[in-house]
């Protein structure tokens, strides 16, 4: 039988929605100015005037608005190129909607998916500035907090709020301090240059909708000799109750890691469920996105 997961939501940003919303009210300003003229006598009165005159300002505060809202929509069309679906002749899969964040702190996850053992052997050391990639409520980021210790951070990204929401509210409610959140958006997880030790990309990075934007921040985000660890069900292995869209294959992981600039450094084969793979900077390759 296979685990149900939890809803899934697009991430891709519907601005015009609210492009089309601020043409219409131009629209209906126009069309009140047009009635209004059409209207006027040869003499206008004060009060007429004044009316003429705030007929104009609405009409131009709304060309304003509108054009911050296109220049809006423009921005994010440079910056974020479409949402691929397929990658490398893989399906990318939905995103997981913050409503099922109860999934990912489920009792039975640890027995699942022995994630203790997975920790262990993720070599995060005190000190160090590890991330949580799609970090959801922060199942591993708060782990993390504390194999870092206080002079450690981790930096938990997410493009949902209300992930991020989740996961400050549980580090309160357990006295962490330690764990930074950070709103990424899906092609920039808006991580600083060179800094991060390790990132954790658990169950997640077959969700990228972008996954060359991602991968080509991530590689410019570690710190030298810094890792990107990649945890994910197993394709190859049908006793992994996980849904296809959601599993990839090792060759498959390691053909789109290697050709955005990383090599497989490590492995850990003793989960019961998922695949976790090490990846360094290919100082040799240039990634194909740059
Ligand atoms: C299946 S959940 C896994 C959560 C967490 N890693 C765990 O194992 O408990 C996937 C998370 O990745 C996030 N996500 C998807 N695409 C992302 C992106 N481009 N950047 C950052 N987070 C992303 C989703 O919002 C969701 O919270």
């Amino acid at each position: 039988m296979l685990v149900e997961r939890p809803p899934t939501v697009n991430g891709v940003p519907l601005l015009s929605k609210q492009r089309h919303s601020v043409a219409a009210s131009i629209a209906t300003a126009f069309l009140l100015a047009d009635n209004r003229s059409g209207s006027r006598q040869v003499t206008l009165t004060k009060v007429e005037v004044m009316l003429e005159f705030r007929a104009v300002f609405v009409v131009l505060l709304l060309l304003c608005i509108n054009s911050a809202a296109i220049a809006q929509e423009n921005q994010a069309d440079v910056e974020i190129p479409p949402a691929l679906e397929v990658y490398m002749g893989r399906t990318i899969a939905q995103t997981m909607h913050y409503l099922g964040a109860p999934w990912l702190i489920r009792e039975n996850r640890e027995n699942q998916e022995r994630c203790s053992l997975m920790l262990a052997n993720l070599d995060v050391k005190p000190g160090m500035t590890v991330c949580d990639m799609g970090c959801g409520n922060g199942f591993y980021a708060l782990q993390m907090a504390k194999m870092v210790g206080e002079e450690g951070t981790v930096l938990g990204v997410d493009i949902q709020p209300e992930m991020l929401k989740l996961m400050s509210e549980r580090a309160a409610e357990a006295g962490i301090t330690n764990v930074k959140p950070i709103l990424g958006t899906i092609a920039d997880p808006k991580l600083p240059e060179g800094a991060v030790d390790i990132i954790l990309c658990a169950d997640v990075y077959h969700e990228f909708s972008h996954p060359e934007q991602m991968l080509a921040a991530m590689r410019a985000s570690l710190a030298p000799n810094g890792v990107v660890v990649l945890l994910e069900f197993r394709e190859e292995d049908p006793r992994v109750p996980i849904k296809p869209l959601h599993k990839m294959s090792k060759a498959q992981v390691n053909k789109e890691l290697t050709a955005n600039g990383f090599k497989l450094v490590k492995e850990f084969d003793k989960l019961p469920w998922q695949h976790m793979m090490f990846f360094g900077k290919d100082e040799n390759t240039e990634p194909t996105s740059e």
